[in-house]
């Protein structure tokens, strides 16, 4: 098992950087306030994948949003981690294999996935870097 560290301080809010966790893509981005009102916003019973923002992030750091970049359907790595790309339509991710749509908690929203995007096991280790693993 090895774990991976991750600067987080110089990601600003609506920027996502990607890292590998483990050979695969992780996902770490900084919500907006907007982005963080729209996944508090959304009535969690009518989820496939039911989970608050707050039980996605840590406490004090809602709006670092870590997660694998491995959609949750047959493993294609979604876009919206990057500036430009597509992030559909609830603002999150969006898998082009298939079509599913991630929100800005990256939660399952639309398209065949069955899960939302999982949140690796991570910890702050300083305010500004996280440990993933
Ligand atoms: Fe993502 Fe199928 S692998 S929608």
């Amino acid at each position: 098992e090895s774990s991976t560290e991750v600067d987080v301080s110089a990601i600003e809010p609506g920027q996502a950087i990607k890292a590998i966790f483990r050979k695969q893509p992780l996902f770490v981005r900084r919500l907006t306030d907007k982005e963080i009102a729209e996944a508090n916003a959304v009535n969690i019973s009518s989820l496939r994948d039911p989970q608050t923002l707050a039980e996605r992030t840590k406490e004090g750091h809602q709006d670092l949003l870590v997660t694998m970049g491995v959609c949750t359907h047959l493993g294609c790595v979604p876009l919206g981690a990057a500036e430009g790309e597509n992030k559909g339509e609830f603002g999150g991710y969006f898998c082009p294999c298939h079509g599913s749509h991630y929100d800005t908690a990256a939660r399952i929203r639309k398209g065949p996935a069955p899960l939302n995007l999982q949140v690796p096991e991570y910890e702050f280790t300083s305010d500004t870097v996280i440990t993933v693993g």
